[in-house]
């Protein structure tokens, strides 16, 4: 698929059946004057708690989260018992010792990265979250890769490489950096994750609900999952 036709769609889809998450709202830009350092936080904390636990789950620990800490200054000078026991259920702590570490880097710089680049040199902020924050909070052009979107690209463009080898993953990065909507990278990323954890997902993709009300062929979650359903017969 060519690639304009592609985040046209994808857009598309997103705008029609985005969920109304308390990230989002707070990473959209002129709600309650929030400036965009106070954004990229919020990208920040939903996405490393997002990393490994999922959605519904997610809202509360971030709604508690956000209440208790809602700028990166004031994390930073929180205690590591106190974070602790904030993430307590979630599982992994590294991610909140990190967190916590990483919040502490970026006070004492005195300034939120605004790149994929520079966030990749905070403690704990790898590719994936730092494509997250720059590209949702600061509207930078770069991809966001994790399986969800593996899956999504590589049955959109009949990919058959073994998505656990490195080499393929670099090549979704690559092919995904030439995808990204250049005007709305962050939604475009978002659209691709929830595409991928929704109707395009690993097994049973949602293909007798969406054909019928689709457009065939012309919607590009039923062209997504039209390719899916071909895969699995
Ligand atoms: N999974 C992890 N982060 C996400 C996001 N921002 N949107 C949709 N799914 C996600």
């Amino acid at each position: 698929a060519a690639a304009a036709a592609v985040r046209a769609e994808l857009l598309r889809w997103y705008d029609a059946n985005r969920r109304d998450l308390p990230w989002r709202r707070a990473a959209e830009p002129g709600r309650g004057g929030r400036g965009e350092e106070e954004r990229a936080y919020a990208v920040w904390v939903s996405e490393v708690m997002l990393q490994q636990t999922r959605v519904p789950v997610v809202v509360d620990y971030y709604s508690r989260w956000m209440a208790r800490w809602p700028t990166v200054h004031s994390l930073a000078a929180a205690t590591q018992e106190e974070v602790n026991e904030m993430w307590a259920g979630l599982g992994y702590y590294r991610r909140a010792r990190f967190l916590l570490e990483g919040a502490k880097q970026i006070v004492q710089k005195g300034k939120f990265p605004h790149t994929a680049s520079a966030l990749c040199k905070v403690r704990g902020i790898g590719d994936y979250t730092a494509g997250a924050i720059a590209s949702i909070a600061f509207n930078e052009a770069v991809p966001v890769v994790d399986g969800n979107v593996v899956r999504v690209i590589s049955r959109l463009y009949a990919i058959p490489d073994n998505p656990k080898e490195s080499s393929t993953v670099k090549r979704f990065w690559k092919l995904t950096g030439q995808l990204v909507d250049p005007s709305r990278p962050g939604d475009f990323n978002q659209a691709m994750m929830e595409l991928g954890a929704t109707l395009c997902s690993k097994t049973k993709p949602d293909y007798p609900q969406v054909v019928p009300k689709a457009k065939p062929r012309s919607d590009f979650a039923a062209v997504c999952v039209v390719q899916i359903a071909q895969e699995l017969d």
